[in-house]
């Protein structure tokens, strides 16, 4: 059994925060970050918008592209480190759908890489366990966890949802050709939002036994992050991943019709496309709107560039995630 992609949709909320804007709040302007970063938009979650709801239609368009019904889901992934249930949020997308016949729908946790590890799980679970119509779909609000303070990272971050919905299909027309991730946790110290440890510890007693009064609600802290070593890990491993990738593939670059990066820095970006020597021409971008949505940057890409027909039918895609964990990871695959 094979898989490919057919159908994938998007969603972003409504506010839109500037560079200009930012310039207001923090010490910085449009200048600095347009030329470190390529960013000039993102959209942000306000008030009481739901990330869930914002997957739910991203999800419902990829559906309609592929003109699959719901009840036809058998699996829903929902790769997103920003849940809005502690538990997963992904049977709420599910129920949201209206998938009739309780399809298996859980949580995805990896940061930015969150939606390559979908992409290959989804495909795992088709080609291995009889599934037939699966929906990765990667979303996330980091907005909810920048420190607004720090100019250093509050100027990166945007919300946003894609999905795509992966299909079973015949050997001979696989449109997965490889792929190949990673983790290294000595690296976390680089990127992390971690859990506010003193309130976990005030329920214990000396000894470590729970003193029997109910915790105060835990929470995590905003995102800390040495920008530097980030991007230095990103151009050091995202290349070597994606030659990887297509060498198990039997490809090389010259072979693929666009990389698709995670959407983190232009910089980064432009730097990988250099070191496979992929013209810009055949790179695919929207930073400059949308900033960094974590899992969801790839399939937010994917689908604006489906949708206005620089990504066609056939055309062979090498896309990589990379982020908090630190993850990273790469597929090659048709459209
Ligand atoms: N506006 C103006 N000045 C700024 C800003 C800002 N927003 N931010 C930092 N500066 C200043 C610094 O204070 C510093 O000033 P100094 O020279 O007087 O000390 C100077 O600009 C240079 O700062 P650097 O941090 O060295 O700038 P750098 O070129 O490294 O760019 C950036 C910073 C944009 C964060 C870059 O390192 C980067 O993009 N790294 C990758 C981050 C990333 O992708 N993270 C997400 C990963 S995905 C995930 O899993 C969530």
């Amino acid at each position: 059994r094979g898989c490919k992609l057919v159908g994938c949709g998007s969603a972003v909320p409504g506010l839109q925060i500037s560079n200009d804007d930012l310039s207001k709040i923090v010490d910085t302007n449009d200048e600095w970050i347009s030329v470190r970063t390529g960013i000039r938009n993102r959209r942000v979650l306000s008030g009481k918008d739901s990330l869930t709801s914002l997957a739910a239609e991203a999800a419902k368009k990829a559906l309609e592209m592929a003109e699959v019904d719901p009840d036809d889901v058998d699996l829903v992934l929902m790769c997103t480190s920003t849940p809005e249930d502690l538990f997963g949020s992904a049977p709420q997308i599910q129920k949201k759908l209206g998938c009739k016949n309780n399809p298996l729908a859980y949580d995805i946790t990896a940061a930015c890489s969150g939606f390559v590890l979908g992409l290959v799980s989804a495909a795992c679970y088709i080609r291995g366990g009889g599934f037939k119509n699966v929906l990765v779909i990667g979303a996330d609000a980091l907005s909810r966890y920048v420190d607004w303070t720090d100019r250093g990272s509050c100027i990166l971050f945007g919300d946003g949802a894609g999905a795509v919905l992966v299909q079973a299909c015949d050997c001979e027309d696989d449109g997965l050709f490889a792929f190949d991730l990673h983790s290294d946790g000595e690296g976390q110290r680089h990127l992390r939002a971690t859990i506010m440890q003193n309130e976990v510890d005030h329920v214990l007693g000396t000894n470590g036994s729970a003193v029997g009064f109910p915790p105060k609600n835990s929470s995590y802290s905003c995102i800390q992050m040495n920008g530097k070593e980030v991007f230095r890990f990103a151009v050091r491993v995202v290349p070597q991943s994606i030659e990887y990738a297509l060498e198990k593939a039997g490809l090389t670059s010259s072979n693929i019709d666009w990389l698709l990066l995670h959407q983190a820095n232009q910089r980064i970006i432009d730097a990988v496309a250099t070191r496979l020597e992929v013209p810009s021409e055949r790179v695919l971008s929207n930073l400059a709107n949308y900033g960094n949505t974590s899992a969801a940057s790839i399939p937010l890409a994917l689908d604006e560039a489906v949708r206005s027909g620089k990504v066609q039918a056939s055309h062979t895609i090498a896309a990589a995630g990379f982020g908090a964990g630190l993850t990273w990871g790469s597929a090659i695959f048709r459209w």
